[in-house]
């Protein structure tokens, strides 16, 4: 393996906590450079990374040493971190959603074309052996043609334990932006492109409380859907049935189910990166072993992934990807909004499977 890619890591929030283990531990990154708005907070977040610099969003985008942005803010300043990194020469790899809007998720990737740089987006969930054992399982044609899918995402809402929650409540956030790029990557990661979408949503309050932290108690406003619902019409014509709730209390339905001509899987929480996968068959259900994705993996492994990607082949969690997910959603918005089926103009290959082997390797 050649020299670890420097990674400079823009917003320091709950998340970043999940990543920089990740980046200290795999072979293929080095973290150099953190920044946040709030630079005491940066400094916190690296207090166990030590050399790590804690610098300003301009000197961290100018800094020579960086090779790619990671942009851990908040959706609503995605894209404005995104182009300046373009700007600046720099890769960048984004939490998900890759914008607040779809429009402005193609100005990342134009930008990113003419400055020939890289764009990767999360989720890199997908990329673990949950996803990637049930993808293996539909490709290797244990369920026959696969016909339809459910998937199914219902809390109460994630004010409980976050303790700045208003993004989730604005738009680039609710139930179908914050937690639909994990089904919609898994979907179109399982199944293939959306060519179209008929969508319905609904909001049953237009305040939620903030239950944790500094904040407890203060009322926050909802200017977003927190029910969504719809099917998403494959290119090969299988049908996904959505359900994204912020409203709802609990569940126990499967997160996500295929259901082919031989056969049905289960297949894991799209939110984690492994689990079981289910495969029916004569005798019931049975565990199908891992087979295939990132073993062991945790957030940041599709940034290993991304900065392995050799150039001029799309990453797996690539920007394409990203933009097409958040395209499907959009357009199930505007379906529900508008009460008429939608055509997704956008398409994406699905991504190149992963074969077992350690996040280590990524
Ligand atoms: N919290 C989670 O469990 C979780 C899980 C998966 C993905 N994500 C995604 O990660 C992203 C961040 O979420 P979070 O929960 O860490 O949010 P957060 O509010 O805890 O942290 C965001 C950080 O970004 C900083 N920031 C915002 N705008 C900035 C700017 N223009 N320049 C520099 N810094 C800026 C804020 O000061 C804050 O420290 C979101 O896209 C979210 O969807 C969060």
């Amino acid at each position: 393996m050649g020299q670890p890619v420097n990674v400079g890591v823009v917003g320091c929030g709950a998340i970043s906590a999940q990543y920089f283990p990740t980046i200290d531990r795999l072979p293929g990154l080095r973290l150099v450079a953190v920044a946040d708005l709030d630079p005491e907070r940066a400094r916190e977040a690296v207090l166990p990374y030590p050399g790590v610099d804690v610098l300003s969003v301009a000197e961290l985008l100018a800094d020579p040493r960086v090779d790619v942005v990671l942009n851990l803010t908040i959706p609503a300043a995605h894209a404005e971190i995104a182009l300046q990194a373009i700007a600046a020469g720099k890769d960048v790899y984004c939490e998900k959603p890759l914008a607040a809007t779809a429009e402005d998720a193609e100005r990342i990737l134009r930008a990113a074309d003419a400055a020939r740089v890289r764009v990767g987006c999360a989720p890199d969930t997908v990329l673990g052996t949950g996803t990637q054992t049930a993808r293996k399982a539909i490709d290797d044609g244990l369920i026959g043609a696969p016909i339809a899918a459910t998937a199914t995402m219902i809390t109460p809402g994630h004010e409980r334990w976050h303790p700045n929650p208003d993004f989730y409540y604005v738009p680039g956030g609710g139930p179908l932006l914050d937690m639909g790029p994990y089904y919609v990557t898994s979907l179109v990661t399982l199944l293939g492109p959306v060519a179209s979408v008929i969508g319905a949503a609904s909001r049953t309050r237009s305040k939620r409380t903030i239950g944790s932290g500094p904040r407890q108690g203060e009322e926050i406003q909802v200017t977003v859907d927190t029910h969504v619902t719809g099917v998403l019409v494959h290119a090969s014509g299988a049908l996904s049935t959505l359900v994204m709730s912020f409203d709802g209390t609990a569940t126990r339905a499967s997160n996500i189910e295929v259901h082919g001509e031989k056969g049905s899987l289960v297949v894991p929480d799209p939110n984690h990166f492994d689990g079981s996968v289910l495969v029916s068959g004569p005798d019931g259900w049975r565990d199908l072993p891992a087979s295939a994705g990132y073993a062991e993996a945790a957030r940041g492994v599709g940034l290993a992934d991304f900065a392995s990607t050799p150039a001029g082949q799309e990453p797996r969690a690539g920007g394409a990807l990203a933009f097409h997910v958040l395209d499907v959603m959009e357009a199930l918005l505007s379906s529900a909004h508008t009460g008429v089926a939608v055509n997704v103009t956008s398409t994406c290959e699905r991504p190149p499977p992963v074969y077992l082997r350690p996040s280590e390797e990524a």
